[in-house]
């Protein structure tokens, strides 16, 4: 129950370095944001029917960002019939090299605008822009290139088998890493011939909206992508529409059980990324000061908005007091605060609801008796902030054990034997991803062969790559997205 504060520095220092990093703000000048944007149907920009608009906030500063349309269903409506018509009319019939050639275009074009979708990026969703400037932006970039080559190979990827495209995917994305989902979803889907109607999540659409007037200059037919913007009724309708043939889905577990019932008695190929209550594992032989590294990024990265998030930490009895104490030294050094300062390691969490639910969480670990810890980094008072926080004492059967919370909130339990954690690991509704840190080759292999996640890290977290698969297993849901793997969903023989 107690709560205990770090109080050994007041401005956090890097480690070994003597002095408080200066701010080293990132200008927000790049990023030419409208004040309102529309629809993005048929390769041209829509008002909504019914005229209605959403702000976005900069969750950082709690100030209006810009205005995005609200699409309901005669919107969607419109958006699947331009998607059906590029089908037949351009998207299949283009030869597969053609086609290859307008993604390159899009992720060309991209890279040279990265600096800006980066700025965007952080400006409307709160990450860090170091996050957004090496990570989200060059990876989408790196999808869209992925596919690109993919896209006149197919008869390479299904051997012995003809591929065929599906026809119009319907795609719903999540705010925490809204261009890269995007590009997961939209990369594979061309490539294989199909045409898409996305929707981002209604907190994180400016970067997808980017993305709409990067494929308009890129010059693609219109109607192949269709990006419409709004809330979950635009969804749920996008979801119902009788003219979709795929759903590519990643979000909350709640919301895929939705739509999974939505689809049952239909003829919609469906596949859903959704939450993760991830293990990440220290035995006591494991490299010590790496562990901790791995620790820190697989939680507190970008804010632990993170579906494979390292949420439960399982340490090995015998080295946990040291392991304990070495990551609260670690958290005592990271920079809580503004997302445009490229020092800045935990940027603003991404709304006002989200943050609640996570405080929820935080009162509700106390309640259960585990021991809070926070670090001691000072909050902007403007904003939504919170502290990287730990939790020691936390019982398997606990909420904070079991539950999945999307913030810098991190469960510790302990083990002593390889068959107790798997056992421990396994224990949870999700399945997506795991980490474990040992020196001893057999038992990674072991441990990644009895661990039900989709991604397993060895002495490493939160590795991506165009070319490797990403999706889980129970809750988590089903299919996967990226490499050749991703290629499947939108395919039919
Ligand atoms: P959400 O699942 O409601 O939102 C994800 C996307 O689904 C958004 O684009 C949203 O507009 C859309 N959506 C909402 N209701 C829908 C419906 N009935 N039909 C079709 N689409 C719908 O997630 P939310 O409420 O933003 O976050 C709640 C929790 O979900 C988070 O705290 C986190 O635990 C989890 N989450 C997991 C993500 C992941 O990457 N697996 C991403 C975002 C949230
Ligand atoms: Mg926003």
């Amino acid at each position: 129950m107690a709560t205990k504060k770090n109080k050994s520095s007041i401005r956090p220092l890097r480690l070994g370095s003597e002095w408080p990093y200066a701010p080293a703000p990132e200008s927000a000048a790049i990023a030419r944001i409208n004040e309102q944007y529309e629809l993005f149907i048929d390769g041209k920009w829509q008002k909504p029917a019914e005229g209605t608009y959403f702000d976005s906030i900069n969750p950082a500063t709690e100030k209006k960002l810009y205005r995005a349309s609200l699409a309901t269903e005669k919107d969607v409506d419109k958006a699947v019939a331009a998607a059906r018509k590029a089908s037949d009319k351009y998207w299949k019939k283009m030869s597969p090299a053609e086609r290859g050639k307008y993604i390159f275009r899009i992720a060309r074009l991209m890279q040279e605008q990265a600096r800006e979708l980066s700025v965007m990026e952080t400006l409307d969703g709160g990450k860090p822009i170091r996050e957004s400037r090496d990570f989200d932006i060059p990876m989408a970039c790196n999808h869209f290139f992925y596919y690109a080559g993919w896209a006149d190979k197919l008869e390479y990827a299904f051997t012995n088998r003809t591929p065929k495209p599906i026809g119009v995917a319907a795609q719903i994305t999540p705010w925490n890493f809204p261009l890269l989902m995007a590009a997961w979803k939209i990369a594979p889907a061309l490539a294989t011939g199909n045409t898409v109607v996305l929707k981002p999540a209604e907190t994180t659409s400016l970067t997808t909206l980017k993305l709409a007037s990067i494929i308009q200059e890129a010059d693609l037919p219109p109607g192949v992508v269709n990006i419409i913007t709004g809330a979950g009724i635009t969804g749920a309708a996008l979801v119902r529409h009788p003219g979709i043939n795929k759903i590519a889905f990643t979000g909350s577990t709640a919301v895929g059980k939705l739509i999974q019932q939505e689809t049952a008695a239909s003829n919609k190929k469906l596949t859903l990324e959704l939450g993760g209550k991830a293990a990440n594992i220290i035995f006591s032989d494991a490299p010590i000061d790496q562990a901790v590294e791995g620790v820190v990024n697989g939680i507190f990265f970008n804010q632990g908005h993170v579906c494979c998030a390292g949420s439960r930490l399982y340490v090995q009895e015998s080295i946990a007091p040291l392991f304990i104490q070495k990551l609260k030294d670690r958290m005592a050094t990271l920079l809580v605060g503004d997302p445009m300062d490229k020092n800045t390691d935990i940027g603003a969490i991404n709304s006002a609801e989200q943050l609640e639910k996570i405080n929820y969480y935080i009162r509700l670990g106390k309640k259960e008796g585990s021991l809070h810890y926070e670090s001691a980094a000072s909050l902007p008072k403007k904003g939504y902030f919170c502290q990287p926080t730990l939790f020691t004492k936390v019982a398997q059967s606990s909420r904070l054990a079991q539950e999945e919370i999307f913030g810098p909130v991190l469960a510790i339990l302990t083990f002593r034997t390889e068959d107790e954690v798997i056992e421990k690991a396994n224990n949870t509704p999700y399945g997506l991803s795991a980490g474990v840190w040992t020196d001893k080759g057999s038992r990674i292999f072991n441990m990644s062969k009895r661990l039900k996640a989709g991604v397993i890290w060895a002495n490493s977290y939160n590795l991506f790559d165009p070319t490797s698969p990403f999706g889980g297993y129970k809750e988590s849901g089903y299919g996967r997205e990226g490499g050749l793997h991703g290629l499947l969903p939108y395919v039919s023989f």
